[in-house]
């Protein structure tokens, strides 16, 4: 079946013919007494054709394309079941996830740190967070005292989110200004660090993206921690998007070495299948004053320190799944060279994507293709900013019904663009060019439908 499946891809819509209520019906099903037996697989082929694929023209969100080798790495996984607490309870995984771990902070340029490996960014950012608070203002015994983090304007909204969890409070999450390309602008930083100083407010962390979410730009990472650093903040970098990029292009992400701790997102710019992210920290000692609350039951009594060592002790789980192996797999399987040139297609994919856009006058760039994000919007001469947002929001909508690409939306200084960020292993040049082709396409038939709807009487 999976084989079958994944030959087919090139042949699926982008997006499939579903609706809420077909998913309701099929899937909404009551859980018999009787077991199906291997009749209960038959229905997979519903889920498969209900689902958006891992389309070579899938271009949404940021989402890796799910490499097949890797996909058996999660079976086999589920296979041997290991729990990977601790070492006496998985000694194979524990030691492979060291590795696995260990490549991918060698990989960019990071060697030396250890971590975990998580269920994404979102996961790696608020454990993150977690080990700055401990280390700059702990709580874990007194609650949460008062302390302020610093982000750009365009931090992942996962920073927030941890922010609230923690107890800090979103009030305390200054956002500081970007640049004309969507950079932390480091002057701006210091103000606010300065201000905060002078009114008796305890920098916690700064947070600096390398890769925002919506353009891909990277904060610069040795300014920002030079006046993070001075102000005593913990640095964290956000690398859940682009900083695997660093395989392909290790100029552009000078200074990720330079963090207290580093996110990354394996299910995203190394094509592995979900979930995989990864908490990287220069310092185990403070991963352990943020996480060890061993419970009596759950002691370690051996002395070993490969045999004693306990990633519960590190990270926010205690039950953990084998997600290195896909990766081990995977990356074995397919070599250094393999991922860097896939990432080095992507980022040429973009650059392509953004070069029809500049030769079609019908678009415009929203903002500078730094990775693999192309924000863009289809305009018209005489609308109104507000116009241009409807428009492009109804062009969307219809380029996803279309079916032949797949791509979503941003937010730019306020105003809607299209966005298509190149992740996929899958896609080819021809994919690309579809992109502008199903754009234009879309608003022709928006216009059309606004036209016709327009001359129709009311219902
Ligand atoms: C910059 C950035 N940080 C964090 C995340 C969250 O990652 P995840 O979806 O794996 O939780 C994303 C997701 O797109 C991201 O782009």
């Amino acid at each position: 079946m999976a084989a079958d499946y994944l030959q087919s891809l090139p042949s699926h819509a982008a997006f499939p013919a579903t609706s809420g209520d077909q998913t309701e019906r099929l899937f909404h099903q009551p859980w018999t007494d009787e077991g199906l037996g291997a009749g209960a697989l038959d229905a997979v082929r519903d889920v498969f054709e209900h689902s958006r694929p891992p389309s070579p023209c899938f271009f949404g969100y940021v989402f890796g394309s799910g490499e097949p080798v890797a996909a058996i790495g999660d079976l086999l996984a589920s296979v041997v079941n290991q729990n990977v607490t601790a070492w006496r309870s998985a000694p194979a995984a524990v030691a492979i996830e060291k590795t696995v771990v260990g490549w991918l902070a060698e990989a960019v340029g990071a060697s030396g740190f250890s971590g975990s490996l998580c269920g994404g960014g979102s996961a790696a950012n608020l454990m993150a967070l977690a080990m700055a608070r401990e280390a700059r203002a702990p709580a874990n015994q007194r609650g949460a005292p008062a302390g302020v983090v610093y982000a750009s304007e365009e931090v992942h909204m996962s920073i927030p989110k941890s922010v609230a969890l923690l107890g800090l409070g979103t009030a305390n999450l200054r956002l500081v200004a970007t640049d004309e390309r969507f950079r932390m602008i480091p002057q701006q930083l210091e103000r606010v660090m300065e201000e905060d100083r002078h009114a008796g407010k305890l920098a916690i962390a700064v947070v600096a993206s390398a890769g925002t979410v919506t353009t891909g730009s990277i904060d610069p990472l040795p300014e920002i921690t030079e006046i993070g650093r001075r102000h005593g903040a913990w640095l964290h970098v956000d690398g859940a998007y682009g900083a695997l990029a660093a395989l392909a292009m290790t100029e552009k992400f000078a200074g990720l070495r330079l963090a207290d701790s580093l996110s990354l997102d394996p299910h995203k710019w190394l094509y592995q299948p979900v979930d995989v992210g990864c908490l990287l920290y220069r310092d185990g000692t403070a991963a352990r004053a943020a996480f060890s609350h061993t419970g009596e039951y759950a002691r370690v009594l051996n002395e070993d320190p490969v045999e004693g060592f306990a990633f519960f002790e590190e990270s926010a789980e205690l039950s953990r799944r084998f997600r290195a192996l896909k990766l081990w797999l995977s990356l074995r399987y397919h070599g250094r060279a393999a991922f860097r040139a896939a990432i080095a297609n992507d980022l040429k994919h973009a650059q392509l994507l953004a070069e029809r856009v500049r030769q079609t006058p019908q678009l415009e760039l929203m903002a500078p293709v730094e990775l693999s994000a192309v924000c863009f919007r289809y305009r018209r001469e005489g609308k109104s900013e507000a116009e241009l947002d409807g428009l492009n929001r109804a062009i969307l909508k219809r380029v996803v019904q279309r079916g032949r690409v797949f791509i979503s939306n941003a937010l730019l200084r306020g105003r809607f663009a299209l966005r298509a960020c190149i992740v996929n292993h899958r896609t080819t040049a021809a994919d690309v060019e579809k992109v502008v082709e199903e754009v234009l396409q879309s608003a022709t038939e928006t216009a059309w439908s606004a036209n016709t709807a327009l001359h129709q009487p009311s219902a």
